[in-house]
């Protein structure tokens, strides 16, 4: 689909909107969205469904900014949810409880009553005991819980460990070659309707085969659940495609994925859900930042900027590759070798090492690419730094979608 960035006159665009402008009004670390970018991705997915009776579950981790929230709240997206926090912020931004399904390993008792009282969709339910405790919650208030269990199909997806989710070793759902029983001995639960079957084998995944294989495996258990009598009704597969983050890194296309889990649902009679994240928000997306320094420590070149691994932990934590170019492009600067880091005091605050990248100076402005997915959201105040504005573009439009946080933020309900 591409970047949702790019150069006019050597001046970095996003839409209609000059990044510079934005930067110098704003301030930075700024994070910068393209609405039409999402919104064409959450199309794609759509679109490419055909006549498949699906449903497409926005994974809300992966940036859930009110605004953006509400840009696919508008269009008709459902949300995937894991936590109360994320029901909270789903509702607020105006979307309809019917379209939301709620994951993950933990949920508290607080969480499901909310959920339950909110009308959710359903429950990805991911051990017998959550399953219990949604029945008792259910039961006292006087409510049926859908219900679809979380199943491991134990395959591999081949993608950074941290983010692999679809394995035997994995805390995530229920083993696939135990779920029958559990769904044999759920049949006897008053308050809950096991009408769904879910799975999710990792995020960042470049290549679709292990989704297509987790799928196949995931049909033939609905056959034999349904074959046991039990009114199995959808089969979500989790997350979306991975996006590629540095030149050379492969491509996956949504339209073609879908096209291919829809051939394989078609005739069975079954609502097809994912639960896209990344795929729908990272392209979209870029960290603005200013160099403040450069310096050099023996052969090491260093570009000090003022985005720092509290604002985009990703490159600390998972190696990741984020590519860093000018927001004002001067062929003439040449490049460097250089590691980007941020003010933290720790040596593990970088954004980049041994990057060949533009030779930027103090005071330029530079674009931390593919930022829009597991940015944000994963953002610290470590080193009492503010957490950085948010703002959203649509055409030659922008928003503040969330204001840079002030001092006083910092220490809110602090004694
Ligand atoms: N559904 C479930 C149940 C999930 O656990 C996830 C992601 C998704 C959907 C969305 O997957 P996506 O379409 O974004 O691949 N912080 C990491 C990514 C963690 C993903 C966790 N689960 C990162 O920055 O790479």
């Amino acid at each position: 689909m591409g970047k949702a960035w790019e150069y006019r006159n050597n001046l970095l665009y996003l839409e209609d909107v000059a990044l510079d402008e934005v930067a110098e009004r704003v301030g930075t670390p700024c994070y910068v969205y393209s609405s039409q970018a999402i919104l064409s991705r959450y199309e794609a997915y759509d679109r490419s469904f055909g006549e498949v009776p699906h449903r497409i579950c926005y994974a809300v981790k992966a940036n859930s900014n009110l605004s953006v929230l509400g840009l696919l709240a508008k269009v008709g997206a459902g949300f995937d949810i894991v936590s109360g926090g994320e029901l909270f912020r789903a509702l607020r931004a105006g979307a309809n409880p019917a379209s939301i399904v709620f994951s993950g390993v933990g949920k508290t008792r607080e969480e499901i009553e909310y959920a339950l009282e909110s009308g959710i969709h359903a429950f990805h339910c991911e051990s017998e005991p959550e399953l219990a405790l949604i029945e008792s919650l259910a039961a006292r208030l006087n409510k049926q819980a859908r219900v679809a269990l979380r199943v491991n199909p134990d395959v591999d997806a081949s993608t950074h460990p941290y983010i692999s989710t679809g394995l035997k070793e994995h805390k995530f759902g229920i083993d696939i070659g135990e779920v029958e029983g559990v769904y044999d001995r759920a049949r006897s639960l008053r308050h809950v309707r096991l009408e769904g079957v879910s799975c999710h084998i990792g995020s960042q995944l470049l290549n679709v085969d292990p989704l297509l294989e987790s799928m196949d495996r995931m049909l033939a258990l609905v056959e034999r659940l349904r074959a046991a009598g039990l009114p199995i009704q959808s089969l979500d597969l989790g997350g979306g495609v991975g996006v590629p983050y540095q030149p050379g890194d492969p491509e996956p296309s949504i339209e073609e994925f879908i096209e291919k889990i829809s051939q394989k649902a078609k005739g069975r009679n079954l609502m097809l859900m994912v639960e896209p994240g990344r795929s729908l928000v990272a392209e979209a997306g870029v960290l603005l930042s200013r160099v403040l320094y450069r310096k050099r420590n023996g052969a090491k070149d260093f570009i000090i900027v003022d985005a720092a691994m509290n604002d985009l932990i990703r490159p600390s934590l998972y190696q990741a590759h984020h590519e860093i170019i000018p927001v004002r492009r001067d062929e003439r600067r040449g490049a460097v070798v250089a590691d980007v880091v941020g003010p933290v005091c720790e040596s593990g605050d970088f954004l980049a090492r041994n990057r060949h990248l533009a030779n930027v100076l103090p005071g330029d402005l530079v674009a931390i690419c593919t930022a829009g997915a597991y940015g944000f959201v994963l953002s610290s105040n470590y080193n009492s730094r503010p957490r950085a504005a948010e703002v959203l573009v649509a055409g030659a439009q922008y928003k503040i979608a969330r204001q840079r946080e002030s001092y006083e933020d910092l220490i809110r309900g602090e004694q």
